[in-house]
């Protein structure tokens, strides 16, 4: 068994960044600027945030991270997000998930101007991607690909599950395992909450996507035997004995599934680092007009 490292891989993207941020330097062409929106304080997302913008400054990269109140109403969110997209220094933004219950999040979703939406979350990036057009991938799904890729993962004919049908990572996430490229070109199909007998078709894979939202939910018994896992999942559980009071787990029970499969991702270290390499990689694409 080999353990997918996220962490490092991450950083060496980081690395790969960074180089091309000093060529954009010495050639005088525009730093990157990331802007991310944050609304009220929601513990996990700040730390998420945190860590997107700590990346940029690490890579060289602009970012400006917008803080608003909780009660802010959808106009004045949706104020903030044309002034973001009017303003020609910042290249790409995101604005954090999920949003107050007061706030209609496709809306805003749909009120960030596609060419900056670094989420890839708009409706014509998704659009995009489902077409095969060149767009944003969306940050989780497109942190697993590039695992995937360079761990030099074989995708082609095997037998894909994706469990899990979320607009953030389950749906893309199935769309792209089936595209026709590498790393691509397999069989999918997805599982979700009223999947009838949800281990016989896991039981199947040679590759588990797991993005359930649920800790420990995929056991050993569920995984066939030499079959790659990634693990999207990440939960705090507490857990007194830990220095922070809590521990991170994922949607797969680590010890007893690492034992049978080939390959297999580690939460924390796993695909939760990738997460933020992808975004600075589409906030890359977004200065160098690659998009279109
Ligand atoms: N919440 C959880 N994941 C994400 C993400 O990738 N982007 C945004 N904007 N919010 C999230």
């Amino acid at each position: 068994m080999k353990i997918i490292d996220g962490k490092s891989t991450s950083l060496q993207i980081q690395d790969e960044l960074a180089k091309e941020v000093e060529e954009i330097k010495s050639s005088g062409g525009k730093v990157p600027h990331l802007a991310a929106v944050l609304v009220g304080d929601h513990g996990a997302s700040l730390t998420y945030v945190n860590a997107k913008v700590k990346a940029c400054e690490r890579i060289g990269f602009d970012s400006t991270l917008v803080r608003l109140d909780a009660s802010i109403t959808q106009q004045e969110l949706l104020n903030e997000i044309d002034k973001l997209n009017n303003n020609a220094a910042i290249d790409g933004f995101i604005v954090q998930l999920p949003l107050p219950d007061h706030i209609d999040e496709a809306k805003v979703t749909m009120a960030i101007s596609p060419e900056k939406d670094v989420d890839g979350f708009h409706p014509q990036n998704v659009g995009r991607m489902n077409l095969g057009m060149s767009t944003y991938l969306p940050a989780t799904p497109n942190g697993v690909l590039e695992l995937l890729k360079r761990y030099e993962i074989e995708t082609s004919g095997k037998k894909c599950v994706v469990m899990g049908r979320s607009h953030i990572v389950g749906s893309p996430m199935s769309i792209l395992m089936s595209q026709k490229d590498y790393p691509g070109n397999a069989t999918v199909t997805l599982v979700h909450s009223r999947t009838k007998d949800v281990k016989s078709i896991t039981k199947e894979a040679d590759i588990l996507i797991v993005a359930l939202g649920v800790p420990e939910f995929v056991t050993a018994d569920m995984v066939k035997e030499g079959a790659v896992v990634i693990d999207v999942g990440i939960h705090r559980i507490e857990d007194d004995s830990a220095k922070r009071g809590f521990r991170l787990k994922g949607d797969v029970k680590f010890d007893e599934v690492s034992a049978k499969c080939s390959y297999i991702t580690p939460v924390p270290g796993g695909v939760g680092p990738m997460t933020i390499a992808s975004l600075l990689m589409n906030t890359l694409k977004a200065v160098k007009h690659t998009y279109e």
